[in-house]
């Protein structure tokens, strides 16, 4: 079957080490089943397995990809939870610690088929195409989790969203709107600030601009970058909410503000298969759709990794096997 995949790692140039081309189909074990894959979405996690973080060379040959939707054995419509907790494992599975993502331990999605554990699937709701629903399981599930689960936001409350054009990040500007928040976000570049004003933002700042005034949580992914202007933005109390560090993970701690005015620094972590299913309904009663950048042959998926490393991107990349 085609699938991009990585069989060395390359920490300086990710791309080159980006393969497209033919894989073994999937031979799933005991209580998986093999999907037979519609769409699959590009995550920055992607360039991250390609750079070898999270993916030791004993692992390798390994496909890509997290994110899938496509129709199970009995050729039921579903989306694939990527996150696999292991045998025995009950309760919220982002907490197992021994849980993996599809294209760490096991063979990812970016291909034409994936094996996953039967529990690891929700139904696609039929109001969702194939490629909105392959934007949901990891970005779009990680910007509910932050907003719904972790950062205390509640309607008329104000958040910051650092990073507009991002996969999370855009998620996040379409999913605080529809739940009444004010959206602020911040972005490096002008083009994807107003874009994110036409998705839902209130208002789009420059990265490290002084807002208008302290807001009351913060979703950051951006890392390093911006966290600094992030813990400035908080008011007393006011709660950051992190999932990623695309820009650098060891950022200046900025203790004494933390403690000074009592901020909540929280991390999160992907979703659980519970909340997948939420944030699909959710989709369907609002009519809310995952912002998508472009959707491209699998064959041609090195435009699309090229876009993201690049940072020219605004949305989703979804690749069609
Ligand atoms: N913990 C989890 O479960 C989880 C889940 C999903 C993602 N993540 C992490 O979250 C991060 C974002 O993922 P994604 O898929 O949304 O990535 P993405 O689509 O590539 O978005 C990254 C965004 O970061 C912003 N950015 C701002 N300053 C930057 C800088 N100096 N360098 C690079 N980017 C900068 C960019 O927005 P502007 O250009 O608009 O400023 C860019 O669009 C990644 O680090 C990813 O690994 C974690």
């Amino acid at each position: 079957m085609l699938a991009a995949y990585v069989e060395e790692t390359n920490a300086d140039d990710p791309l080159a080490a980006l393969q497209i081309g033919e894989r073994p189909d999937p031979e799933p074990g005991d209580g998986w089943v093999t999907v037979d894959v519609r769409a699959a979405s590009l995550n920055h996690h992607d360039l991250f397995s390609l750079r070898g973080v999270g993916l030791p060379d004993e692992r390798l040959p390994m496909i890509l990809g997290c994110d899938a939707a496509g129709l199970d054995p009995d050729g039921n419509e579903v989306i694939v939870h990527s996150v696999i907790a292991s045998d025995g494992w009950r309760g919220d599975e982002t907490l197992d610690p021994k849980r993996s993502l599809l294209s760490e331990k096991h063979q990812g999605s970016l291909a034409q088929k994936v094996a996953v554990p039967s529990g690891n699937l929700v139904p696609k709701p039929a109001e969702l195409s194939f490629e909105e629903a392959a934007c949901l399981p990891t970005a779009w599930l990680t910007a509910y989790r932050m907003l719904f689960v972790k950062s205390g936001a509640k309607p008329g409350d104000t958040i910051l969203i650092q990073g507009a054009g991002g996969g999370v990040a855009s998620a996040a500007i379409v999913l605080a709107r529809q739940a009444g928040l004010r959206v602020w976000v911040t972005s490096r570049d002008a083009a994807r600030g107003e874009r994110a004003v036409e998705l839902g933002a209130h208002e789009a700042f420059e990265s490290g601009a002084r807002l208008p005034e302290r807001v009351d949580a913060v979703l950051e992914t951006v890392g390093e970058a911006t966290w600094k202007h992030s813990l400035r933005a908080l008011r007393p109390g006011g709660t950051l909410v992190v999932s990623g560090a695309t820009s650098g993970g060891d950022p200046s701690a900025e203790l004494s503000r933390v403690f000074f005015l009592q901020l909540n620094v929280v991390g999160s972590t992907m979703g659980t298969r519970d909340e997948l299913g939420r944030l699909a309904r959710l989709c369907v009663t609002t009519g809310i759709r995952p912002e998508i950048d472009r959707v491209l042959p699998l064959s041609d998926a090195r435009e699309g990794f090229a876009a993201m490393s690049s940072g020219d991107v605004f949305g989703k990349i979804v690749f069609t096997p």
